[in-house]
């Protein structure tokens, strides 16, 4: 779906009123702080307004990159933490060519919207290539159990074997876990977390 489509949902709805928005994204945090320290390079694939950045810069993170389609989602999150050393990157997943690696590449509720096979097979080569061995992917999706569509698109659902099916060679994982995330407007949807190792 269209970057315009993702700008019209951030607008239309608002960023804290969006199903998946989070106050405190805890579970991001805590696998996060779990397996890096401040120091480390953090990038938050299709992080939209996700307040992860705040939280990341107010444990002294300084090398933050947020990569999203939507330019209205970056813009606000950018207008929230000011001038503080993020890079943002408007761009499609699909096309993005980033020039340098990270310590931890996180995605949350963004991955699951390619139901593409070749789209997926990309993901994990373009993930291969940015996370150096020793590097860590923190990732959710929606489980087996969760929507099957969210902000009116259809999203592929996982198990914790199914996500490690899909990172294929090159990934251990660590821990996996499940979470029931409570919507701004009173729903729960069950996520599948996993933390894996770039090896
Ligand atoms: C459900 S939201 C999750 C946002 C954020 N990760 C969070 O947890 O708050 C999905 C995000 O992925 C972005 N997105 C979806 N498909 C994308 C794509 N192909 N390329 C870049 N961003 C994409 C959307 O713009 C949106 O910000």
């Amino acid at each position: 779906m269209t970057a315009e489509y993702w700008d019209g949902r951030y607008a239309d709805i608002g960023a804290t009123q969006v199903s998946w928005f989070q106050a405190s994204p805890d579970t991001s945090l805590m696998l996060i702080r779990s397996i890096a320290g401040a120091s480390a390079s953090v990038v938050d694939v299709g992080g939209g307004a996700s307040t992860l950045v705040d939280h990341l810069l107010e444990f002294g993170h300084h090398d933050l990159t947020v990569v999203d389609h939507s330019q209205q989602a970056l813009g606000e999150a950018r207008a929230r933490v000011g001038e503080a050393p993020v890079h943002w990157v408007v761009s499609d997943i699909r096309d993005w060519q980033p020039d340098r690696t990270f310590d931890v590449w996180h995605d949350r509720a963004a991955y699951h919207f390619l139901t593409d096979a070749e789209d997926q097979k990309r993901y994990w080569e373009l993930v291969r290539a940015s996370v150096p061995v020793g590097g860590h992917v923190v990732m959710a999706t929606f489980a087996e159990d969760g929507p099957q569509m969210c902000s009116g698109l259809p999203v592929q659902r996982y198990s914790a074997e199914g996500l490690a099916a899909a990172m294929g060679e090159g990934f251990e994982v660590l821990e996996t876990l499940r979470e029931q995330h409570a919507t701004p407007s009173g729903g729960t949807q069950s996520f599948q977390w996993v933390l894996a190792k770039r090896i």
